[in-house]
């Protein structure tokens, strides 16, 4: 496991992740995501695309506007209760947000080092959502909202969904998307962001006590295995329920998924939460169209309960990148190695000539290469440095197989496959090296 600075230096020397719009001296709580990144934050939206709605027969997949006018925020709750609060230091101005101590003695340290003592304004309520304006001129502009969780997309949908595909409950709709919140204090690299990517579930239920427990223990369940899937030790992820005091203005019940991080301790991965009727009820009620259910077999009428599960894929990407982290020794050599699991690795084979200026070797290994790629389309060709620099630069970005083309593969069509874990090496066949890495 790493600590934050060991992954930042990472991310921007490898290519994963860079401040945002880093040469104009960036943007807090603004990030972009390189080469390497961007591949690692598509597997993991893969990963939760087929588990969470292409593997199951009762969730359909959609994809709503970031821009939302203010009548669907001031229904879900959030232009009055989407909510921190703040408070101000006398001395420089600076703002916090009142209920995170951590931040605040920081910023008490740095001031006593200079021989001065913070007083702090009383806290006042301040308000995340983040606004801008749509239409040609002031008289006619909208303010409207970037949407400050990606879940009212989906609830303004449901009748849609209900009329187009006809589900029966209880039946889901996913979403992926990016969510925008004018965090006050954004810290910690990926972890509190200003701009972040959500993936989401929001399962349709029978709105009875037994049926919510029920569904609530099973998303809880399927939503932890979902997360150890990314590569996570089962010492390092926990189940932890909110107080009533800390559960949004939406839910009934809440947990989170919540891992271990060297920098801080348990940190929030993941929400699962009962919303019960309260987005579609108040949706209804907003809009003046009826978002209830009309259920075939007891020919009753409802509003349904909704069960959410809700994670931010920055925070996996984070996360993953913390725990697979690791630094070890190989034939007396120093290495850092990133442990991912092989269906998140941004480049899942590298082949290599074992020279790069014998074109002999070169033909090979580009035939080798074009070969594997049919099979892996992530398969990177390189032939940069030596081969020691190689393997180092392939270990560092987590591939899991590296594969060189040397002498001996002009004579008998066999390779040197090398396995980025345990560094062990061994011939394969060139006739069943796809076949042979992708059942390993
Ligand atoms: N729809 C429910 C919802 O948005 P949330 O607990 O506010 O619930 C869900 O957010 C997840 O989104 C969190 O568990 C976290 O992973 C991620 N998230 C929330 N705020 C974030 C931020 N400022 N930066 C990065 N990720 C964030």
């Amino acid at each position: 496991m790493a600590n934050l600075e060991q992954i930042v230096s990472l991310c921007k020397r490898r290519g994963f992740i860079y401040p945002g719009s880093e040469i104009y001296g960036g943007l807090s709580g603004i990030y972009d995501y390189g080469p390497l990144g961007v591949e690692l934050r598509h597997n993991i939206k893969q990963y939760f695309w087929n588990k969470f709605i292409v593997e199951r027969e009762d969730i359909y997949g959609m994809s709503a506007s970031i821009l939302m006018p203010e009548r669907v925020w001031e229904a879900s709750g959030h232009t009055e209760l989407f909510t921190d609060p703040l408070i101000e230091c006398d001395l420089c101005h600076e703002r916090m947000r009142a209920d995170q101590a951590e931040t605040i003695t920081e910023h008490e340290a740095i001031h006593s080092k200079k021989k001065e003592k913070v007083s702090w304004s009383e806290p006042k309520v301040f308000n995340l959502l983040v606004e801008t304006k749509l239409g040609a001129s002031e008289s006619t502009a909208t303010k409207v909202y970037l949407r400050g969780e990606i879940t009212q997309g989906v609830h303004v949908n449901f009748k849609n969904v209900i009329d187009s595909m006809h589900p029966k409950l209880p039946f889901g709709i996913g979403q992926i998307g990016k969510a925008f919140r004018n965090e006050i204090t954004p810290r910690d690299f990926l972890f509190r962001l200003r701009e972040f990517e959500q993936m989401e579930l929001q399962y349709y239920i029978k709105p009875e006590e037994g049926e919510g427990k029920k569904q609530f223990e099973f998303w809880k369940d399927f939503s932890l295995k979902w997360y150890y899937g990314l590569g996570f030790k089962k010492e390092n992820l926990r189940l932890r329920q909110h107080g009533s005091d800390e559960r949004a203005h939406y839910a009934k019940d809440a947990w989170d998924i919540e891992y271990n991080t060297a920098f801080s301790g348990w940190k929030e991965a993941w929400g699962i939460h009962h919303r019960g009727d309260w987005d579609l009820k108040r949706h209804s009620q907003y809009s003046g169209v009826d978002l209830s259910y009309f259920d075939e077999e007891t020919k009753t009428r409802f509003v349904p309960w909704d069960i959410e599960c809700s994670g931010g894929i920055d925070r996996a990407v984070l996360f993953v990148l913390l725990e697979n982290f690791d630094e070890d020794e190989v034939g007396g050599e120093r290495r850092t190695v990133l442990r991912l699991p092989a269906h998140l690795a941004p480049v899942k084979v590298a082949v290599f000539p074992l020279l790069k200026n014998k074109p002999e070797l070169v033909k090979k290994a580009r035939e080798v290469y074009e070969e594997i790629k049919r099979a892996i389309p992530n398969t990177e060709f390189d032939d940069n440095g030596n081969i020691g620099k190689r393997y180092r630069r392939q270990d560092e970005i987590g591939t899991p197989f590296c594969v060189t083309v040397d002498f001996e593969t002009l004579e008998n069509d066999t390779v040197t496959l090398r396995e980025r874990d345990s560094a062990k090496q061994e011939r394969v066949s060139t006739k069943v090296l796809a076949k042979f890495i992708t059942t390993k």
